[in-house]
């Protein structure tokens, strides 16, 4: 079993020891620079995605899981189809995909729930999959991810990170506006990740075709392009009624951490505090789920609440360069732009 996200190295200065993921409040570096508008919940950093699906009545709702045949995928997932949707789980791997749906399935009582075919990294693949979706789509979650691999790109030549996790889900939910429009209050979640405090998109050379590849800023690029998507389809696709946010899941044993040696992992261990998968899906249903959250729009979410801004040496909160409403106008365009070529 691989672990977690390496998450300690987000937001920490050279020099300075990385913070604890789960830092009580009191411990906090953090400016509550929304604090008036700030959205906070009945629900913790322990609550887990059945509980804040407890009570919800998602009957007649349609909804979409990316990546839902691993990790926190999967108890998205669940919650979702245990609190009666009608969901569709992508998997590049059909068969686990069968096994996480018999599982659910056999767990939720729920029969409507299917796995289909998408590899976000292939463009025919992400082209069939929204061809091939038929009415109204309610609750789409941009939960797959890569994360930390050895230089690779995809075959348009994108750097894989920021191919898969942000234009991948760029072309799926582009794809699928019609039918999220359809439905009428339809929500939109972009699993993105506190690894996005490392590096803003740069927008000179996002697919490292000049500067140096990092895998770890590659990483968080890719993530703070998934707020950025948030921040800027909250404001295009308001007028038909689609709420869209993002959020950081926490620290969740998965695997997610399949680039790094076991002597990484090692050394990353002790820096951080685990969420199990059913806590680290709570964010995504939330957001995904909650009447709390209706008609919220193109924020970030931690723990079940709005983050606060990030400052310098702190482990947690959102950085200015995901929200900035420029730089999410921008990476639409070029994200548009990509998709033409
Ligand atoms: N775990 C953490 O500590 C943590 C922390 C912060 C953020 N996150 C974010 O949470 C999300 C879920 O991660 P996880 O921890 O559940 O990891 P995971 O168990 O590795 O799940 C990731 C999923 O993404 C899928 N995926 C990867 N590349 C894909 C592609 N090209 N096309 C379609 N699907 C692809 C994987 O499919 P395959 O099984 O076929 O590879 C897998 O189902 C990710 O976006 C990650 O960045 C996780």
């Amino acid at each position: 079993m691989a672990t977690c996200e390496n998450e300690a190295r987000t937001g920490v200065r050279a020099g300075s020891p990385p913070s604890p993921a789960f830092a009580p409040e009191h411990d906090r570096q953090e400016t509550p620079m929304t604090e008036s508008t700030r959205v906070t919940t009945p629900f913790t950093a322990e609550s887990t995605a059945a509980e804040v699906a407890d009570g919800v009545d998602l009957t007649g709702r349609r909804a979409v899981v990316t990546g839902g045949a691993s990790g926190i995928g999967v108890e998205t997932a669940r919650a979702l189809a245990g609190a009666g949707a009608e969901v569709t789980l992508t998997a590049r791997d059909l068969a686990a995909g069968r096994r996480t749906v018999a599982d659910i399935v056999t767990t939720t009582g729920n029969d409507r729930v299917r796995v289909a075919p998408l590899d976000l990294a292939d463009r025919a693949s992400i082209a069939a999959f929204t061809a091939s979706w038929d009415g109204p789509l309610h609750i789409l979650v941009n939960n797959a991810g890569v994360m930390a691999p050895p230089e690779s790109r995809t075959p348009k030549g994108w750097e894989l990170q920021f191919g898969t996790n942000h234009l991948g889900h760029f072309a799926l939910a582009t794809g699928l506006h019609a039918a999220l429009a359809a439905a009428g209050r339809a929500r939109v979640v972009a699993v993105s990740s506190r690894a996005h405090l490392r590096a803003p998109v740069d927008f000179d050379d996002p697919h490292f075709r000049v500067r140096e590849y990092d895998r770890w800023v590659a990483y968080g690029q890719s993530k703070t392009a998934n707020v950025l998507f948030a921040v800027e389809a909250a404001k295009r696709w308001a007028g038909d009624g689609i709420t869209v946010n993002a959020l950081h899941p926490g620290a969740i044993m998965s695997n997610l951490t399949r680039h790094l040696t076991e002597r990484e992992l090692d050394a990353m261990m002790p820096d951080y505090v685990f969420k199990t998968p059913g806590q680290g899906a709570a964010t995504s249903v939330l957001l995904a789920a909650s009447p709390l959250l209706e008609g919220v729009s193109g924020r970030y979410f931690e723990d079940c609440e709005e983050a606060r801004r990030h400052v310098p040496g702190a482990a947690r909160g959102v950085a200015d360069h995901a929200l900035a409403p420029d730089a999410a106008a921008r990476l639409w365009q070029v994200s548009l732009s990509e998709l033409s070529r």
